[in-house]
């Protein structure tokens, strides 16, 4: 009897890992275009963030500012899921806003550029914070919210 619970025990966890690591995996395959632009923006995001301040990696930061500034300018190529949410008559300026917000990142990440290509190291910490307020107003705005899968 004993055993039997304790095979029974062990089922359950291996079929809640299982399912736990299939949400996970669908949470990728799920992102959509725009997603995907945006989950490489912010890798290179979070290492600029990590070493903005070290003029020692400024050829490396480099490197990533140029990641990030690709993706966002690809990323203006599509529009935002939240779109079907909008009534009709608002979608298009919907969509424009998006592309205008989107675009003063990228005019905010050329700066970023400029200021980390001329090793002036505290003024490029500065524009990364610009970057982190416009990051979470604009998904205030124009992102879909919700929460998070199980497991995350
Ligand atoms: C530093 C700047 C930014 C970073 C690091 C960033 C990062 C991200 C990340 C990680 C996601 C979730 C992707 C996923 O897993 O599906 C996302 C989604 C999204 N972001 Fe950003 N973001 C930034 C700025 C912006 C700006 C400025 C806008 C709009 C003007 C924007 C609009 C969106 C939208 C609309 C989504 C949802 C995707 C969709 O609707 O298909 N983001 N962003």
């Amino acid at each position: 009897m004993l055993l039997r619970f304790r095979a029974l025990g062990a089922l359950a966890a291996l079929a809640l890992a299982f399912t736990t690591s299939a949400l996970r995996a669908q949470s990728t395959e799920d992102k959509t275009p725009l997603g995907k632009k945006m989950s490489a923006m912010n890798a290179a995001f979070r290492t600029i963030g990590q070493q903005v301040a070290d003029s020692s990696k400024n050829a490396s930061t480099l490197e990533q500012v140029t990641i990030f500034e690709t993706n966002a300018k690809e990323a203006l190529a599509f529009e935002p899921e939240k779109k079907a949410q909008i009534e009709s008559a608002g979608q298009e300026k919907f969509v424009a806003d998006f592309r205008a917000g989107l675009q003063k990142l990228i005019d905010t990440a050329a700066k970023l550029h400029e200021a980390v290509a001329a090793g002036k190291n505290a003024d490029a910490a500065a524009i990364v914070e610009q970057m982190r307020t416009m990051q979470r107003e604009s998904h205030q705005v124009f992102r879909i919210r919700r929460p998070p899968p199980p497991g995350m």
